[in-house]
């Protein structure tokens, strides 16, 4: 059995992307986003079912788009989950809105509704729900959707983490509020390099996002500009990359689930290490999260084997960024104990048993 190191994560482009890449370059020069940037969007659109999708440099920034388009401003505060990558308070702070933080389902890691009830204000503009390694709350979404209309607030999907995963009525992830987000960074289940999608089934949200990223532009490349915007464009490249990495989806989504259900029969009977539960059924694990005891001698223990593991996210509260005073349990847990196992696609089934058998023989079971 090889012994070469498995790197926590690493993406995976094939000939396929430098072909496509070798071939765009021969047929145009322009790079900036144009017919390919468009025909990838369409592929996004199709595969989410989305009306809309834009595409933009990366995976915050679309978070920040999202917010402006449905009228979040400066002093508005915005409800996040505590356990998320940073980026999503992030992307809002940015602007001068006030990320108020609460904590996550044990079960899901995506925002505990109830916190999210109790922190609602009447300065509360939106709730920016994160589908925490494609999974969708235990609530439920529409428990979400109800209680966005009751208090007369935005839902925004921070889905960066859930391309290719589905709610249980079928709805693709981020399809469920105003507005969705996607990353395409190098993480991800595709990667752009950096790159970011927003989808929308609004008109007027859509028709938003598109000036915001293109400089207010009135549209059809003018220099008419009856908005503010910026300049948050894709490029060519980037866009040949991501329609060579859109056909190879469907494929991974099945890798990634028949490495979960290796993971999970490697795993049983450990005690020391409980992987979160997934549907593998309507989603797809971004990351193999787990809970681990003594995670510290764990990942020492590992990396002696030649395996890469990576602290899960400490509960934002308390990152030196925001420091704010708060008590959220289920973050704090993870702080504590969690850990992404090897995640990559091209996990081999030998290498799965390979980690699995080291975590076996740390744990003595
Ligand atoms: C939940 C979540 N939101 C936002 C982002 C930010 O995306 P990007 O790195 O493309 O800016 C990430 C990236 O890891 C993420 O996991």
């Amino acid at each position: 059995m090889s012994d070469e190191f498995i790197m926590q994560m690493r993406p995976l482009f094939g000939a396929e992307e430098k072909a496509a890449l070798a071939d765009y370059m021969e047929e145009d020069g322009f790079l900036t986003e144009f017919k390919r940037t468009e025909a990838f969007e369409s592929a996004i659109a199709e595969f989410t079912g989305a009306a809309h999708c834009i595409v933009v440099n990366n995976g915050t920034i679309s978070l920040t788009l999202a917010a402006l388009a449905v009228g979040v401003a400066a002093g508005d505060e915005v409800i996040v989950p505590n356990y998320t990558m940073i980026a999503s308070p992030n992307s809002v702070q940015m602007f001068g809105a006030k990320p108020v933080f609460v904590d996550v389902e044990a079960e899901t890691l995506c925002m505990d509704i109830s916190a999210a009830e109790a922190a609602i204000t009447p300065r509360t503009k939106a709730i920016m729900l994160v589908c925490a390694n494609g999974r969708a709350p235990k609530a439920g979404i529409a428990a979400f959707q109800a209680l966005c209309v009751k208090h007369g607030i935005t839902l925004i999907e921070d889905s960066a983490q859930a391309l290719g995963s589905f709610y249980a009525d079928g709805t693709h992830m981020g399809l469920k509020g105003a507005v969705g987000s996607f990353s395409f960074s190098m993480p991800k289940i595709i990667s752009t390099g950096q790159g970011g999608a927003l989808v929308t089934n609004d008109d007027a949200v859509a028709a938003r996002l598109r000036r915001l990223k293109d400089f207010g532009r009135a549209g059809g490349g003018n220099d008419l500009h009856d908005t503010i915007g910026y300049n948050f464009k894709f490029t060519e490249m980037q866009a040949v990359i991501g329609q060579e990495q859109m056909k190879k989806l469907p494929a991974r989504i099945e890798r990634k689930r028949a490495i979960y259900r290796r993971y999970q029969a490697g795993l049983a009977g450990v005690d020391g290490l409980q992987l979160f539960k997934q549907d593998i059924t309507n989603t797809v694990p971004w990351f193999y999260d787990s809970l681990s005891e003594d995670r510290s001698a764990l990942q020492a223990h590992l990396k002696a084997a030649n395996i890469g593991t990576r602290v899960m996210y400490p509960p934002i509260n308390q990152q030196v960024a925001y420091q704010v005073i708060g008590h959220h349990p289920v973050s704090e847990l993870v702080g504590e104990k969690g850990l992404w196992l090897p995640s990559a696609v091209q996990l081999t089934d030998a290498d799965v048993d390979r980690i699995t058998a080291a975590i076996r023989g740390f744990y003595g079971s």
